[in-house]
């Protein structure tokens, strides 16, 4: 079965051909991360109309990758949330479009089950259930996936989501946007102990976590130090905040593995491509026998490969669109 899957839910425009759920025929996609880092974030009515002006040429991109015709394309799927509400109504409605005017099924896909998935594209072997720790720039959490469509979130971010904060701090410093990979690079070589910073404890839940007071604690760092005129070292508070990011995520997960009984970990989204935070992955997952899954880089980020990987056990779960889908800003798991 060949899926045609588009995902537009923030600053990347992707559109990609995967049969069977497993085997990526192609994936287009074009960024507009340049575009925003002119002013440090995402700028909502901009990613909407650069949406507009890529979905079609990559729709084409994606089927001539693929060696496929319409009439080979067998459903059309498509992230219908969470995300930024304008961006998602740009893939929903050209899906819409496109499924109606081939006359194929219509398959609405969660963002982040696309993100679970982008493991079962790296690793043709994993198979529910287990644990997922999804680390994004607009989401943090830990999910329970019991089965390829049956799933709850145990534990989230109270706050902002990691890669927001690792954004946050590395606008305050300077560095480009997306600021992940930026302060990652920064980090290098930097003392993670320099600069003491908040580990949050929340109440109620030993699975949710926080950011954002790492975040102001990072923040308040920086200015006191411009305004005292002294010298920032700038790899340690970086090194600092990687691991202080990390020890929110890394104990989490181990912690919900064993609550729950999962002997298998996935990690999926932009923030799992980092370097130190898949090495205290690694580290905690030999220590306590669990099976761990990173993705590739590649499949970290926002691509069309997971929305069609996914999209493919939504439809054999039954799961069908019509034509008065709507896109979600917030939408459960
Ligand atoms: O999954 P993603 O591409 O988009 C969302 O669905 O949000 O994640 C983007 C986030 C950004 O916050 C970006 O700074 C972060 O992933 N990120 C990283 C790294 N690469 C990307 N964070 C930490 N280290 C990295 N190497």
């Amino acid at each position: 079965m060949n899926i045609l899957a588009f995902e537009s839910s923030c600053d990347e425009t992707a559109a990609a051909v995967v049969r069977d759920g497993r085997q990526v025929l192609s994936d287009a996609i074009a960024s507009q991360a340049e575009m925003h880092a002119a002013y440090g974030g995402v700028v909502p009515e901009i990613a909407s109309r650069k949406h507009v002006e890529a979905i079609a040429a990559l729709t084409d991109k994606a089927l001539a990758d693929a060696g496929l015709c319409k009439e080979e394309i067998d459903a059309v799927a498509v992230t219908y949330g969470p995300g930024l509400i304008g961006a998602l109504l740009v893939g929903v409605n050209f899906a819409k479009s496109v499924a109606y005017a081939w006359g194929k099924p219509l398959i609405p896909v969660h963002h982040l089950r696309g993100h679970i998935a982008a493991n079962y594209i790296a690793f043709p072997e994993l198979e529910p259930p287990f644990l997922a720790l999804c680390i994004s720039g607009g989401n943090s959490m830990l999910v329970d996936v019991r089965g390829y469509t049956d799933m709850s979130i145990v534990g989230a971010t109270r706050d902002d989501a990691a890669g927001e904060c690792f954004d946050k701090i590395a606008r305050v410093l300077g560095l480009p946007y997306p600021g992940g990979r930026p302060m990652q690079e920064l980090a290098e070589g930097g003392d993670s102990a320099k600069y003491p910073l908040p580990r949050a404890k929340v109440a109620g839940s030993g699975l949710d976590m926080s950011f954002s007071g790492l975040k102001t604690a990072a923040v308040n760092l920086i200015h006191n130090a411009q305004q005292k005129g002294e010298e920032l070292d700038r790899a340690s508070l970086a090194a600092g905040v990687t691991a202080a990011i990390s020890e929110e995520l890394v104990p989490r997960a181990m912690e919900a593995a064993r609550q729950l009984g999962h002997h298998t970990l996935a990690a999926a989204g932009g923030v799992a491509a980092n370097k130190f935070i898949r090495a205290d992955l690694k580290r905690a997952c030999h220590e306590n026998g669990l099976r761990l899954y990173l993705p590739p880089l590649s499949l970290c980020g926002d691509n069309g490969a997971m929305i069609g990987c996914q999209a493919y056990y939504e439809y054999l779960a039954g799961v069908r669109g019509d034509m008065s889908l709507n896109a979600y800003a917030n939408l459960e798991i």
